[in-house]
């Protein structure tokens, strides 16, 4: 079937405070990185993970993901560029040089470690019954303005036809490589394939499938651990 998760985790994640990358800041005393690759494979759907790590630890996250790899697959880990475009590129080309009939690609964030395989497989699902771009999203349950660079309020739009953004997005693997040999820029990858005027459809994403950025998401992210979700 030809699926293949990008993790972009190359990130020096300097806003946890932990004194080294994100990926590798333990949970419950696992990896975060390590926790994301695990609701990938438990997805069922799929068996090659390629990670961009930063450049100095490529060693040390080849040695904690490959015996992560179900039977037929791999963990291949590479480093990652300089923004995480870059990491995201450099991962996808060698996705597609290196594994065989790819067909869909996800790009998935290791600091959505808690991501329910079930969201994973919404997400492929989609892609596989035609859908070239497909991202999770949850409801806005705060009311959201969009201000001026004073900060003064310029509007408020409205919330019911908000979302908020979780990974893996999932992508048919020649719009994914339209969108990056495009050099269009956005904040994420269904951004740039907006630009190339390709629909973005939506799933239902999940709450624990929560970015940990900040020491208080971390903490909500053990307290997940002990509730027992995670
Ligand atoms: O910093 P931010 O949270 O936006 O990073 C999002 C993801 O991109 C993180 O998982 C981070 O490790 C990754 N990243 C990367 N290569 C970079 C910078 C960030 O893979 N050069």
């Amino acid at each position: 079937m030809g699926v293949v998760a990008l993790v972009p985790a190359a990130g020096r994640g300097e806003r946890l405070g932990f004194g080294m990358p994100k990926a590798l800041v333990p949970v419950g005393g696992v990896p975060l990185l390590v926790r994301a690759i695990r609701g990938l494979f438990e997805s069922g759907r799929v068996r090659h993970v390629v990670v961009a790590a930063p450049p100095s630890d490529v060693d040390q996250v080849r040695t904690v993901t490959a015996p992560l790899a179900p039977a037929g697959g791999a963990v291949h880990v590479l480093a990652g560029g300089a923004e995480r475009s870059d990491s995201v590129r450099l991962a996808l080309e060698h996705a597609l040089a290196e594994v065989p009939d790819v067909r869909v690609v996800l790009v998935h964030d290791a600091a959505r470690a808690f991501t329910p395989p079930t969201v994973v497989r919404d997400v492929v699902d989609a892609v596989l019954a035609g859908h070239p771009a497909v991202i999770p999203v949850l409801p806005v349950a705060d009311t959201v303005k969009r201000v001026d660079t004073k900060g003064v309020v310029v509007d408020t739009p409205d919330r019911s036809l908000l979302r908020v953004v979780q990974t893996p997005q999932g992508f048919d693997a020649a719009t994914l490589r339209a969108a990056h040999e495009s050099g269009l820029h956005a904040t994420d990858d269904a951004g740039l394939v907006e630009r190339l005027g390709v629909p973005v459809v939506t799933v239902t994403g999940h709450q624990d499938a929560m970015k940990v950025t900040t020491p208080f998401d971390l903490a909500v992210a053990e307290a997940l651990l002990v509730g027992g979700t995670g």
